[in-house]
């Protein structure tokens, strides 16, 4: 079995996807918040592309059945229900409701990976649940990091490694693992045991500055759902 941490959805290609178990990981905050509304009860949740589309989508529908979320800079849109914060997706706000949501960069990698055999979504807060799903479907597995607007984001490879790290448990020796998912690894490990912090990081910092310091401790909190949500024809369920 093959385990490749890939850096950014605008780096992906069709070898990384085709047949394989693909995890996207946008742990700051999209895939966190994803995970926690289901966990709030959602039905289902669309990842737009943009926030004009998912404007566009929603009065298409029912408005009542529907919360219209998302963010750009960080910040809720302009007339939206919801921004981008775990925080905010809590079962008054969700339950039994769609979800469409466009962000920065997280709804924009589900878009590149429709060629995955099955493609399940990744954060710290199922860590160990989602290692085990992609580890029991037996295919190549790609952790594919969302990245911030095109770069490296170490929030999202620190939580690579931690779900490598789960997947190590099991390795009978027979895991091929790719340079960064080793070094994911390594990030992770240093995290955990506060020799590495992730406060001046890029999108970790510019969340800090934008007072979101409640959902970074929220979204590092390691293995408190088993649910493993996945994405097909365009929309994620549990
Ligand atoms: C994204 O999609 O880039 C993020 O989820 C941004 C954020 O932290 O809101």
């Amino acid at each position: 079995m093959r385990v490749d941490v890939i850096p950014t959805y605008q780096s992906v290609s069709e070898q990384n996807l085709r047949g394989r178990t693909v995890v996207v990981i946008d742990v700051l905050r999209a895939t966190t918040v994803m995970i926690t509304a289901l966990h709030s009860g959602a039905l289902r949740i669309v990842p737009v592309d943009d926030p004009g589309s998912a404007a566009l989508m929603a009065s298409s529908l029912d408005r009542k059945d529907v919360v219209l979320a998302g963010e750009s800079e960080g910040i809720r849109v302009n007339g939206f229900d919801l921004g981008n914060s775990p925080l905010e997706f809590t079962r008054d706000h969700v339950k039994g409701k769609m979800v469409i949501t466009s962000t920065s960069n997280g709804t924009k990698a589900f878009l590149k990976v429709t060629a995955g055999a099955q493609v399940y979504l990744g954060a710290m807060i199922n860590r160990r649940a989602v290692a085990k799903a992609a580890f029991e479907a037996k295919n190549d597995i790609t952790l594919l990091c969302a990245g911030t607007d095109g770069a490296f984001s170490c929030d999202d490879v620190c939580c690579a490694g931690a779900i490598c790290a789960a997947l190590a448990e099991w390795d009978d020796g027979s895991i091929v693992w790719n340079d960064l998912a080793r070094n994911a690894q390594l990030v992770y490990r240093s995290w955990k045991d506060g020799t590495f912090s992730l406060e001046n990081t890029t999108h970790y910092s510019r969340l800090m500055k934008l007072g979101f310091k409640g959902d970074l401790d929220f979204c590092f909190r390691e293995d408190v759902t088993d649910l493993v949500p996945h994405f097909e024809n365009g929309v994620i369920t549990v």
